[in-house]
């Protein structure tokens, strides 16, 4: 069955990586069911990172994805948030260089918090962050998924 998952280009790679990106995500046959550029509020960015608020990174994970546009998508595809989160590759780009040298952030992150994509860590969280974003689109994830 087809699952959806979150993917957001970060301020990082708006200028120079998002078309490419779009491209890359399009050619690994994911559908681009939404589509959305947003600068973040800091309330929001605080929201939607709330699972990290604990974190030593987390002001400046804020500062960061406030800084600029971002890209919100939906992405709808068999297994699509364990697909998008092995094309984006580990969170530190030095270990995706190592690992899966043709992954997103090995290809265009500069580091592990300019790391150029986020993708939803679970169907559950999916869920949750694509209402958050884009509101309630739970009929609409049905009427695409057949
Ligand atoms: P993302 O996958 O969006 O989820 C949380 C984000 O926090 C992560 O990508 C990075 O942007 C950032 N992050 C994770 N670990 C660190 C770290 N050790 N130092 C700084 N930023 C981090």
């Amino acid at each position: 069955p087809k699952q959806q998952t979150l993917a957001v280009i970060k301020p990082d790679a708006m200028d120079e990586h998002r078309d490419v990106i779009l491209e890359e995500i399009r050619g690994r046959g994911f559908t681009v069911t939404r589509l959305k550029e947003t600068v973040l509020s800091r309330e929001m960015a605080e929201e939607f990172y709330k699972e990290h608020r604990e974190k030593p990174f987390f002001s400046q994970l804020v500062d960061f994805m406030c800084r600029g546009p971002c890209m919100m998508l939906v992405l709808t595809k068999e297994n699509a948030v364990e697909e998008w989160r092995a094309l984006m590759g580990p969170t530190d780009p030095q270990k995706a260089k190592e690992t899966s040298p043709e992954s997103l952030r090995a290809r265009f992150a500069a580091d592990v918090l300019h790391n150029s994509v986020h993708g939803s860590s679970s169907e559950q969280h999916a869920e949750e962050k694509i209402r958050f974003i884009f509101g309630d689109i739970s009929t609409e994830a049905a009427l695409s998924a057949d």
